[in-house]
C-alpha cells in the first residue's frame, strides 16, 4: 500500500534496551516506509559481529562506521532509522540527525533497561567485571545527552511494542 510521506528520516535514539530496534521496525511497518538499522548495516558491511568489531578493531574504529553509516543512511533515503545506543553521543552525529533528520528518544527507567539487557551477551561495552554498574554509569553520563532530541517517548517496563509505536505516532 501507499506509505507515509515522511518529510524526514525519524532516527531513534535512547540507551540499550530502549527498544530502538524492535519499535522502529514496528514503525516503518506501520507507516509502510523503509526500516534502517544502523547496526544492522555496520554488521553486513563489515561481515561481522558488533562484538566481533569490538573486539577485533576496537571501539573508536566502530564509532567512525558507525558516524559514516549514519550519513549514508540518512542521504539514501527517509525512513525510520534505529541507532546504536552510542551513537547520539557524537556531537557531529547529532548535527547530522538534526540537519537530515528528527530524533526521537526511547526513554526508559535504569531497571527496566537492565531487565531488558541482563540476559544478553550481544553488547561489548557490558562486557565488564559489573555490568550493572556500568549500564548505570553509562545511562548517568547518556541521559542529559538523549534529552536534547527532539522528542521523547517514555517506555514503561511493561508496554507492548504497538503500544509504544502508537505513542511514537502521537508524539
Ligand atoms: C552501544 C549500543 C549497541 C551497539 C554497540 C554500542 C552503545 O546498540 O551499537 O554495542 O554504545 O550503547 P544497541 O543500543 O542497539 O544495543
Amino acid at each position: 500500500r501507499q506509505g507515509y510521506d515522511l518529510h524526514k528520516t525519524v532516527v531513534l535514539v535512547g540507551m540499550m534496551g530502549a527498544g530502538k530496534t524492535a519499535v522502529g521496525r514496528a514503525l516503518a511497518a506501520r507507516l509502510g516506509v523503509p526500516f534502517l538499522d544502523s547496526d544492522a548495516e555496520i554488521e553486513s558491511a563489515a561481515n561481522m559481529t558488533i562484538p566481533e568489531i569490538f573486539e577485533r578493531d576496537g571501539e573508536p574504529f566502530f564509532r567512525a562506521k558507525e558516524s559514516q553509516v549514519i550519513g549514508r543512511l540518512l542521504d539514501e533515503e527517509k525512513g525510520i532509522l534505529s541507532t546504536g545506543g552510542g551513537a547520539f553521543l557524537s556531537e557531529g552525529n547529532r548535527q547530522m540527525i538534526s540537519d537530515r533528520g528528527a530524533s526521537v528518544w526511547l526513554r526508559a527507567d535504569l531497571t527496566v533497561l537492565w531487565n531488558r539487557v541482563r540476559h544478553k551477551d550481544t553488547r561489548p561495552l557490558l562486557r565488564t567485571a559489573n555490568p550493572h554498574a556500568t549500564l548505570k554509569a553509562l545511562y548517568e553520563t547518556r541521559v542529559p545527552v538523549y534529552a536534547e532530541a527532539d522528542l521523547t517517548v517514555d517506555s514503561d517496563g511493561e508496554i507492548s511494542i504497538d503500544n509504544m509505536v502508537d505513542r511514537v505516532v502521537e508524539a
